[in-house]
């Protein structure tokens, strides 16, 4: 494993509230970004997210509401930061495009594009006519082939406006031997797979030039040597994994860049494998080690759409089941990489089956019986034995979440939780208490010695639950935090003898009607 690990996610339109599509994203983030802050120390963790607030799309909502874009998009960009506060994303900054730092890295990168070479020789910006389509909800330049019968935007269902108007260009197409190169080799890893095959279909389709600025626009950073140009919205944007560590020349740039991973959906990969890596080696700079694509999700079968009516806000997701359980939801629904459909019924079944019956079921029922057998002290235990295979269940769950699979991830806990909950079955403690009470003490500790492991796993995943049952064991989580992950797994690390605290019911049950 490298020794550092800088992982974004994109940076999020600010046009409207954050809707679960961007808590999906965010919130698999976060657990990446924990999960390496466990392995690798929280120095040595760096976790991006923020907000793209300029070019059209934002200018017009802005107006839509009477409003100055820049008062918008502080007001905008606050109820993201909110929001992720309310999910407990652990972001390590916030960059929007609209900070100082930001625009500073910005027009550095243009300036040193605009005398840069391409390797053919040529100069990698020129001024050019762009004749074709725009489609403003993508801030995307479209061509017939990604229109759909009707001519709209495939993503949108809008029809793209009709441009002639002269702009910078980059010499994009100049790079396209060496994207191919750095993607087929993996040296820029695309995952899954199906998608780094359909970006070297875009390759082998030919890479056009890209206009790069956009005289009609407004609201953005003018060219350095052109103010009646405004740069591209993307190529602001994309900046900002850069301008957030402090450009080049900062200390957290040699200690983060290149980025480990990029993280985003399918609607997106274009604009990190082809238009980011091609800036980047325009002026010099190595490009993202990794660009991870997950599923889209879509609403009862449907795109989340303001006209259908079905977008849901992660806050009244969080206000309905709490923190830690939305973020279980959230990332448990479907496989990461590809496409999935999310219900709030299902949302609730999956609630009451796997958090109030399964995990929150385990801590009650195991902590209730050494209440009551042993007054709140943790039995000892003389056999020792990893009788639940966790050092197994260790394996597949870090095998899934290296490889970016969360969802996996959760089985394998879920999965030592549900043996759990059949060994508390089978044992019969409350028959034991009668029978045979030192098999008593083994049974109850080797329980609580499983919760300790399922907490430890469930640290990246719910930070706050997993808080929670160190405190109900007995245990001091900040000094357990600081301890390396190679001890903490060691079967049998709960000290007998510790006072249990058992404490209010994890995951109460929950009634909730559908409309
Ligand atoms: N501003 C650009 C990104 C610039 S990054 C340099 C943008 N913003 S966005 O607000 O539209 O965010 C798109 C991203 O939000 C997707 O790539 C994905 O990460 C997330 N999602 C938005 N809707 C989603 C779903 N329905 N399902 C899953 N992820 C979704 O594009």
């Amino acid at each position: 494993m490298k020794k550092t690990f800088y992982i974004t996610t994109p940076i999020y339109y600010i046009n409207d509230k954050p809707h679960i599509g961007h808590a999906y994203t965010t919130v698999s983030a976060d657990i990446f970004a924990r999960y390496h802050r466990m392995m690798l120390g929280a120095d040595n963790v760096h976790f991006l997210t923020g907000t793209d607030e300029h070019g059209n799309k934002i200018h017009q909502a802005a107006k839509k509401l009477d409003m100055e874009p820049q008062d918008f998009a502080d007001r905008m960009s606050a109820v993201f930061s909110t929001t992720w506060d309310r999910l407990s994303i652990s972001n390590n900054d916030f960059i929007r495009t609209t900070q100082p730092r930001h625009k500073e890295y910005v027009i550095d990168v243009l300036n040193r594009m605009k005398v840069a070479k391409t390797p053919k020789g040529n100069d990698v910006l020129f001024e050019g006519v762009y004749e074709g389509l725009y489609c403003t909800a993508c801030e995307a330049f479209k061509t017939e082939s990604e229109l759909d019968e009707q001519g709209n935007c495939l993503d949108h269902r809008t029809k793209p406006e009709i441009l002639k108007e002269t702009n910078w260009f980059f010499r994009m197409s100049d790079y396209e031997d060496k994207l191919r190169e750095l993607i087929t080799r993996d040296h820029l890893l695309i995952t899954p797979e199906s998608r780094k095959n359909e970006v070297i279909g875009l390759l082998d389709s030919g890479l056009r030039d890209l206009a790069i600025s956009r005289p009609s626009v407004t609201w953005g950073i003018p060219l350095p040597w052109d103010k009646d140009q405004t740069a591209y919205v993307w190529v602001d944007a994309l900046s900002n994994y850069i301008s957030a560590l402090g450009g080049e020349s900062s200390e957290m740039y040699k200690k983060f860049w290149p980025a480990d991973v990029h993280l985003m959906s399918k609607d997106i990969v274009k604009f990190h494998t082809l238009i980011w890596p091609s800036i980047l080696l325009s002026i010099g700079i190595p490009v993202p080690l990794r660009v991870i694509s997950h599923g889209f999700m879509t609403v009862d079968g449907q795109k989340m759409s303001k006209t259908i009516g079905n977008v849901i806000d992660p806050n009244d997701l969080v206000d309905l089941f709490g923190t830690d359980a939305t973020r279980y939801l959230l990332v448990s629904q479907f496989g990461f990489g590809t496409d999935g459909d999310i219900s709030l019924d299902r949302f609730n079944e999956m609630y009451n089956a796997r958090l109030a019956g399964g995990l929150g079921n385990l801590v009650s029922r195991v902590t209730s019986m050494v209440e009551k057998y042993f007054s709140g002290e943790v039995p000892s235990s003389n056999n020792g034995d990893d009788i639940f295979e966790v050092a197994d269940s260790w394996k597949d769950y870090q095998a899934a979440i290296e490889g970016f699979r969360p969802d996996e991830a959760l089985k394998a806990v879920w999965l030592l939780i549900d043996k759990a909950n059949k060994y508390v079955d089978d044992q019969k403690p409350w028959a034991l208490a009668k029978e045979n009470p030192e098999a008593l003490g083994n049974v109850l500790y080797n329980l609580l010695e499983a919760i300790r492991q399922i907490a430890l796993m469930l640290l990246p995943f719910m930070p706050d639950t997993s808080k929670l049952i160190f405190e109900v064991l007995g245990l001091d989580f900040a000094k357990e935090e600081q301890r390396p992950l190679g001890d903490l797994v060691v079967w049998a690390g709960l000290p007998s003898g510790v006072i249990i605290n058992k404490g209010t019911s994890l995951f109460p049950r929950l009634e909730i009607k559908s409309e």
